[in-house]
């Protein structure tokens, strides 16, 4: 099937077999790997990207269903810089490890800090609740997230 979509900011007409979801799109098609997939069905939050302004899960997605979308995955939020501080504070907080989780956990991070300044650490917990983390431990990790969170307070104060 012909699709069109915006990935990071460029439009992409392509073809694709109706049954390929959108993480292996991204993947395959457009070697965007930072999105990376681990359980394939839904439960693990390493493929999440964002399609239309809110996170989605790309294994439960079928590319098709992307079209006329505009997705961001990580290697956006990246080069945007959008991310950066929570990549900082990632690393000093040493909230990683060999990285598998981690570019699902900043998408799902930046998604509550851009609906929330103040999260409480219970918020940031339950929000970051569908995405696993199989090494680092998650203390860090909310760490990471608040102290990214009061950073950008002090910073529009
Ligand atoms: Fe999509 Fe685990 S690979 S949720
Ligand atoms: Fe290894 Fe999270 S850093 S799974």
């Amino acid at each position: 099937m012909q699709i069109s979509l915006e990935v990071n900011g460029e439009r992409v007409d392509v073809q694709v077999l109706p049954r390929v979801n959108l993480a292996d799109f991204l993947r395959e098609h457009l070697h965007l790997t930072g999105t990376h997939v681990g359980c394939e069905h839904g439960v693990c939050g390493a493929c999440t990207v964002r399609l239309d302004g809110e996170i989605v899960r790309a294994c439960l997605m079928l590319a098709v269903q992307a079209h006329g979308g505009s997705v961001q995955t990580i290697e956006g939020l990246s080069d945007s810089d959008e991310v950066a501080d929570l990549q900082a504070a990632f690393r000093d907080r040493n909230a990683l490890q060999c990285g598998y989780c981690t570019p699902g956990m900043l998408m799902a991070a930046q998604d509550l800090l851009t609906q929330h300044a103040d999260p409480s650490r219970e918020q940031i917990r339950e929000h970051l609740s569908g995405n696993y983390c199989r090494c680092t431990g998650y203390q860090a990790i909310i760490d990471a997230v608040e102290s990214t969170a009061r950073s950008r307070r002090e910073r529009v104060s």
